[in-house]
């Protein structure tokens, strides 16, 4: 946790650990940038003119200069999404993911750009595809690099072709890219979302024509140039859904259409915990509500938050009747020693990781299965073989959850909302102070246990987290809290 007060070892300490990530992140995506350099430049000569006469010496400075610009927008790639991707991101994945796309892009229009069209280039439909997965900086990045090897390559090869024009074209389709982008919703039944896709496109078609007046070419090319501008957008708007969920798969990213298919309560998953563990079900979804309203307070993604917190008590499906929410009049725990019923505790975060993976749900919901209680104690417990020791002293080690500490803010506010939840479920006040008290108490443990010291999270956002969770708790849990005792008195 950064905390408001300035350390300067740990501002260093954060430097090195900065610094360390970047060039481990650097090592992973290396060959990414070699071979996409390579497959850029190579690809690039042979569009451009007679492939094998690019490796003579009279033509080496045009082939040495390919491979320079292919190099430098692949390193600037590879800049650009780690530094979008920030410390809670995935940067080597979203590299990989926009290099692929970057790749294939580039080959595909160059390809349809000398067979069929300048404006049939599919620089719209791939922008579409990196905003869904990743987000419009990484994709307005990737899009631009790509235009401008597209443009590096026509220059190389020399030749007839009108620059001017293949610059309008790769303009023209970024622009087509951020309309639809603006108008298609996921959201939209299906007759809407066809009417969109057919119809946003049109909106930059008028800049398609005036820019192929203006390069004076007014002749039955204006027509095609707009058909196939046109067309590449409509097929774009209407392709990308399929992609993206293509993508969604390998890569294995939760967007938003991921999350949302998650969060359905027939989820095969969440039907099995609602069936088995009844208890951890309820909790779990009060815990969803809370964690929605303290990701969208500190401007975290809430559907990401409502997903983690819906599975991230998955790992009790191994003995549900091991956990308190679970059970009626039984409790298996009055059979066993503290350190047995310890174990079986804090297993469920292992568990719930392995269980996780079986599903191949997201990885940062995987995360947060595991990272949840942090290395938080198991206060019940270690208490009980406290009071079981005649000396009275005990190691609290064997006691305590097995981490890692939660590495993303998400993961904080799961934590905090599910101690929170699981304390007041059971905790009646008599006054809001006592409720509000409560509250504070419960988080300043967590910080005091320096649960949060992994995370990129602020003193601001758990004073943030707090107030959001004092304000929104007694709605969800429907309890009146008698916040003046003293007037009942
Ligand atoms: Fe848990
Ligand atoms: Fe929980």
């Amino acid at each position: 946790m950064i905390d408001d007060v300035r350390d300067l070892s740990v501002v260093e300490k954060k430097k090195i650990l900065a610094r360390k990530r970047f060039f481990k992140c650097l090592g992973q995506c290396i060959a990414g940038i070699v071979i996409a350099t390579c497959a850029c430049a190579l690809f690039g000569l042979f569009m451009a003119s007679d492939f094998l006469a690019a490796f003579k010496p009279s033509a080496v400075y045009k082939t040495v200069g390919l491979f320079v610009t292919a190099f430098w927008i692949n390193a600037l790639l590879f800049a650009g999404v780690y530094r979008f991707a920030g410390k809670d991101g995935k940067p080597v994945r979203d590299y990989w993911l926009c290099t692929i796309i970057a790749v294939i892009t580039y080959i595909v229009s160059m390809v349809s750009s000398k067979m069929l069209n300048v404006f049939a280039m599919p620089l719209t439909l791939s922008t579409l595809v990196i905003i869904e997965l990743i987000g419009r900086r990484s994709a307005t990045l990737t899009t631009a690099l790509v235009a401008i090897l597209v443009i590096f390559t026509y220059v190389f090869s020399g030749g007839s072709y009108d620059i001017s024009l293949v610059v309008a074209a790769a303009i023209c389709n970024g622009l087509t890219a951020l309309v639809v982008n603006f108008f298609v919703h996921k959201h939209y039944n299906r007759l809407k979302f066809l009417l969109m896709a057919l119809f946003s496109p049109l909106i930059v078609q008028p800049i398609v024509v005036a820019v192929t007046l203006a390069l004076g070419d007014v002749s039955i090319n204006m027509f095609w140039h707009f058909v196939w501008s046109y067309g590449s957008a409509v097929a774009a708007a209407l392709l990308f859904m399929p992609l993206v969920a293509m993508f969604e798969g390998i890569f294995n990213i939760a967007d938003d259409f991921r999350l949302s298919e998650l969060c359905n309560l027939s989820n095969p998953l969440l039907k099995r915990l609602a069936s088995e563990a009844p208890g951890t079900f309820n909790h779990s979804l009060v815990v969803g509500n809370l964690a929605e309203a303290c990701a969208s307070a500190i401007g975290e993604n809430p559907n990401m938050a409502r997903c983690a917190a819906y599975y991230h008590d998955i790992g009790k499906l191994k003995a549900p009747l091991y956990f308190s929410e679970n059970q009626s009049s039984y409790n298996p725990h009055d059979e066993l020693i503290p350190e047995v019923s310890v174990s079986m505790i804090t297993s469920h975060t292992l568990f719930g990781e392995i269980l996780a993976r079986q599903n191949k749900l997201p990885s940062e919901i995987v995360d947060i299965c595991r990272q949840h209680h942090g290395t938080a104690p198991v206060g019940y417990f270690y208490r009980k073989a406290l009071s079981l020791r005649e000396d009275g002293e005990l190691a609290v080690n064997k006691y305590t959850y097995a981490g890692p500490k939660p590495q993303t803010k998400i993961a904080a506010i799961i934590m905090v909302a599910d101690t929170i939840e699981a304390a007041m479920r059971a905790f009646t006040p008599d006054t809001r102070e006592e409720y509000v008290n409560r509250i504070n108490k419960l988080v300043d443990e967590k910080v005091e246990l320096r649960q949060f010291d992994e995370c990129p999270i602020t003193m601001g956002d758990i004073a943030v987290i707090k107030t959001t969770i004092i304000e929104v708790l007694p709605s969800i849990h429907h309890r009146r809290v008698d916040y003046d005792k003293r007037k009942k008195d």
